[in-house]
């Protein structure tokens, strides 16, 4: 579903933008450019970016094998 209309900006876009980190409107805005035109989906925009579950950071355990020792 579109949800930034004036940049044709999906909420699948959004979610994947969120994955990444990019957990507010401004760096939404920075990152795809969603909310820089009328600015009528930013209340959308947040709310999904709320929901979007937790940012997949970089691996601080090595990688995820079992513990060497
Ligand atoms: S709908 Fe997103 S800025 Fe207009």
């Amino acid at each position: 579903m579109i949800v930034c209309l004036c940049k044709g900006i999906s909420d699948r876009r959004l979610r994947e933008e969120a994955r990444r980190g990019h957990r507010t409107v401004a760096q939404v805005r920075r990152s795809c450019g969603a909310c820089t035109g009328c600015g009528a989906c930013v209340r959308q925009v947040a709310e999904i970016l709320r929901g979007a579950g937790p940012a997949v950071a970089a691996r601080s355990d090595g990688g995820g094998g079992p513990a060497a020792g």
